[in-house]
């Protein structure tokens, strides 16, 4: 086990472990993308390893599924599951509303459609991803490679009209290529720096041709799980409109790393 982990991968540890308490026995649970979802992906194992835990994990990319099969927790496709009890995401910034900007790591498609697809959705993030208003993170939205440079030419003409600070558009590339997302689709990092409606905004991307879904999650996540590397951990949860601050004196255990042995 890498006992000098940093303060961000502390926090991120913290708050993927209290979130993996909200599992139930016989859940069936999406498995968001990301380092933070990562954490949480190696914690659920512990559980399944350690306690017998039964769950169908409903990964959201290739990448966690991997993940998932090498920690040990049983998975499915969303079509196979059909509805789950709860998803654990990470995010890249959340507000006081906890709408989310995601697809940082390119999964915003499945993990829209899976975190939609459940009873509730749980996000966990380090302190640094809370702010007052979602924009300073790109926000990525997800286009079909044909015509793509036709889409990005409408989406910055939509922006014009709208309540945005910055209006850049780039186009994600993986080295000298684009990326090409699980979905075999190009991401297009919208550079706004405030977003003033993320709900318009919303709505409006996805009536423009070529894109297939926006990185903003509106009205989707119920539970926000922040993490603090000096063990803080607060809970807070929109629908019950309640703030919990918690201590959580734990650390990565070596079972917590099975996909690293
Ligand atoms: C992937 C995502 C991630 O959840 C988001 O980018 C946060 O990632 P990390 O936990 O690595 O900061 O939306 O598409």
């Amino acid at each position: 086990m890498p006992a000098d982990l940093s303060p961000i991968d502390k926090a991120k540890f913290l708050a993927a472990k209290r979130a993996t308490e909200f599992v139930e026995d016989g859940m069936k649970v999406g498995l968001g993308t990301g380092s933070t979802a990562a954490w949480m992906v190696r914690c659920l194992g512990e559980r399944v390893r350690e306690e017998g835990l039964r769950v169908i994990g409903v990964p959201t990319s290739t990448r966690t599924a991997q993940l998932a099969r090498q920690v040990g927790v049983p998975i499915a496709t969303l079509d196979e599951a059909k509805w789950l009890d709860l998803t654990i995401d990470g995010a890249d910034e959340f507000d006081p509303d906890l709408n989310l900007i995601k697809g940082g790591g390119a999964a915003l498609l499945q993990e829209k459609i899976v975190a939609t697809a459940s009873d509730q959705m749980i996000v966990i993030a380090d302190a640094a991803k809370e702010v007052a208003a979602l924009g300073a993170f790109p926000l990525p939205i997800e286009v079909i490679p044909f015509g793509w440079q036709t889409s990005k030419a409408l989406v910055e003409e939509m922006l014009v009209s709208l309540d945005v600070m910055s209006r850049d558009v780039t186009l994600r590339m993986n080295g000298a290529a684009p990326l090409v997302t699980d979905e075999s689709n190009y991401i297009l990092d919208l550079h706004l720096k405030r977003i003033g409606n993320p709900r318009q905004l919303a709505l409006v991307l996805n009536q423009i041709p070529g894109v297939v879904e926006n990185g903003l999650f509106i009205d989707i996540c119920d539970i926000v799980v922040i993490g603090h590397a000096d063990g803080r951990v607060r809970v807070k949860d929109i629908n019950a409109g309640s703030v919990e601050d918690e201590r959580m004196d734990v650390l990565p255990t070596d079972n917590v790393f099975a996909d690293l042995d």
